[in-house]
């Protein structure tokens, strides 16, 4: 069921930031606040919501949390050592707030959405001022005012299916790239993961106001848009209009301007061909998928419960070479899953040997709680994942550079985006980093580069 926030209930909310607002300008000098993010990029996106929010309420923001009046912790809760790192921070925060007993510390995000977490940051974690999931980031003002002037502690972790909440204000982490969330929650249900769980169902935002946003983030200068969903292909299938994830790309790419469109993630289960077909005939649109596979073993996929194998993935790769012969492919691997055994891990070489990706993200299965995998049986120890994780990363390295080599000689098209230590920062089309020399004006704009070097994770070039 797709549930949207009315404007009445947003309109509350708004009437209490201005509250707080007021509350804040009535202080010698601004209040600070600090919000840290972990995990994915739509946590990235959840963060610049609660940075608009805090910044309608008055406060300017500090990278500092000794001079924090808000600290802000937007959790996740992909992998046991993303929380581990939470409750280190947390924990840490205790001295901070010794200093300055007003701070107030907020703990959202997906970690917080799970009871046990909510729980023992009640019971142990007594500074913690306000703890809530997603579902009730939209409500973030009225938590904070009640702590602020009510005093006391907010916990609002209710379990939902979640909502659509639109026209919270953001504050973006940039001026060249950004973030626009299509759809949210997944239905997927991989048996190892938690996001189903701490996000909810899936539900798409209508397409007028994903057209919206994208026009004004043209407007206002961005020049490479990511489109956002844990698994943009079921994108519409919520709405029922027949309008589907290709469609919109379409029309995201069809808005005047000079910008490149990209999207994460898509599911093999739901990539279609119309989408590679559609990404070929739009200019704007990158040459980049990225298509997690986990495991290489048919037998693997069924208990992650991924809904395709072997055969059918491979395909989709051939399909999406076949109408973009340049086109970047990247992907999510887990080593280690329960009950993989050597011949099983076998099969995930021999698949990344035979895609010859040009990156991977490779992960060391993590049991979370609460999710079927947990109960499955996992006699490989930690030293045997380890080793196949190490031998993966060895593959990927080799291909990466060889990859990458290939590019050596040819100029290509990049947008700089950023400075790193004596370079400039770029993408190609498909998102390769490539490092240059120039000035920093530059940042924002498109540049012809001659490719000169290259190493297993980035490209070296030179200003044509
Ligand atoms: N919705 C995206 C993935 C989001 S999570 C998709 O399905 O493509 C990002 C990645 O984290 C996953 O692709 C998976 O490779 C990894 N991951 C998720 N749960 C994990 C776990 N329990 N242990 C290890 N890695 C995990
Ligand atoms: Fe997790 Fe699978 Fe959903 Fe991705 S598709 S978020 S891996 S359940
Ligand atoms: Fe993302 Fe982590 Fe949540 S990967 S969806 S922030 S659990």
């Amino acid at each position: 069921m797709r549930t949207v926030i009315s404007d009445s209930q947003l309109a509350y909310e708004r009437k209490i930031m201005q509250e707080v607002a007021e509350l804040n300008a009535a202080r010698p000098t601004s209040p600070k606040a600090m919000v840290d993010t972990y995990g994915c990029q739509q946590n990235e996106a959840d963060s610049e919501k609660i940075r608009g929010m805090l910044r309608e309420m008055g406060y300017e923001f500090t990278s500092d949390e000794s001079e924090a009046d808000v600290v802000v912790m937007n959790t996740c809760a992909v992998r046991e050592h993303a929380e581990q790192r939470v409750y280190g921070n947390v924990g840490a925060l205790t001295h901070t707030k010794k200093a300055n007993p007003n701070q107030k510390i907020v703990i959202c995000g997906c970690m917080a959405q799970q009871q046990s977490v909510a729980d023992k940051l009640r019971e142990s974690y007594r500074h913690v001022d306000i703890v809530f999931g997603p579902h009730a980031l939209w409500r973030f003002p009225e938590f904070l005012k009640k702590v602020l002037t009510v005093g006391g502690r907010v916990f609002e972790i209710t379990p939902s299916d979640g909502a659509i909440a639109e026209g919270i204000p953001q504050v973006r982490d940039g001026s060249v790239k950004a973030w626009l969330s299509v759809m949210y929650g997944c239905n997927n249900f991989c048996t190892y993961c938690i996001v189903p769980y701490v996000r909810g169902r899936e539900r798409s935002r209508t397409p007028e106001d994903i057209l919206a946003e994208a026009r004004g983030l043209v407007e206002a200068g961005y020049k490479d848009i990511t489109l956002l969903g844990q698994n943009v292909n079921s994108y519409g299938k919520d709405l029922g209009t027949g309008v589907d994830f290709a469609d919109i790309l379409r029309e995201v790419c069809a808005i005047p301007g000079d910008f490149i469109v990209r999207f994460m993630t898509s599911h093999p289960k739901d990539a279609t061909e119309k989408l590679f077909k559609t990404m070929a005939e739009n200019p704007k649109c990158a040459h980049h998928i990225h298509l997690p596979f986990q495991s290489g073993s048919d037998r693997i996929l069924r208990a992650m419960n991924r809904r395709y194998d072997r055969a059918k993935y491979l395909d989709l790769v051939h399909k999406a070479r076949e109408y973009m012969p340049d086109v970047v492919l990247t992907s999510d691997v887990i080593v280690g899953f329960p009950g993989e055994t050597e011949e099983d891990f076998a099969d995930t070489l021999s698949l990344v040997e035979e895609v010859e990706y040009d990156a991977l993200f490779t992960f060391i299965y993590s049991k979370r709680p609460g999710t079927p995998a947990a109960e499955y049986p996992d006699p490989a120890t930690r030293e045997m994942k380890q080793m196949r994780f190490d031998l993966l990363v060895k593959l990927q390295n080799m291909i990466s550079e060889r990859k990458h080599a290939d590019y050596v000689g040819r100029t290509v098209r990049v947008l700089i985006d950023g400075v790193d230590g004596e370079y400039l920062t770029s993408r190609t089309n498909g998102g390769r980093l490539v490092r240059v020399k120039g000035g920093e004006r530059m940042i924002g704009e498109f540049a012809d580069v001659k490719i000169t070097g290259s190493n297993t994770w980035a490209l070296y070039g030179e200003l044509v």
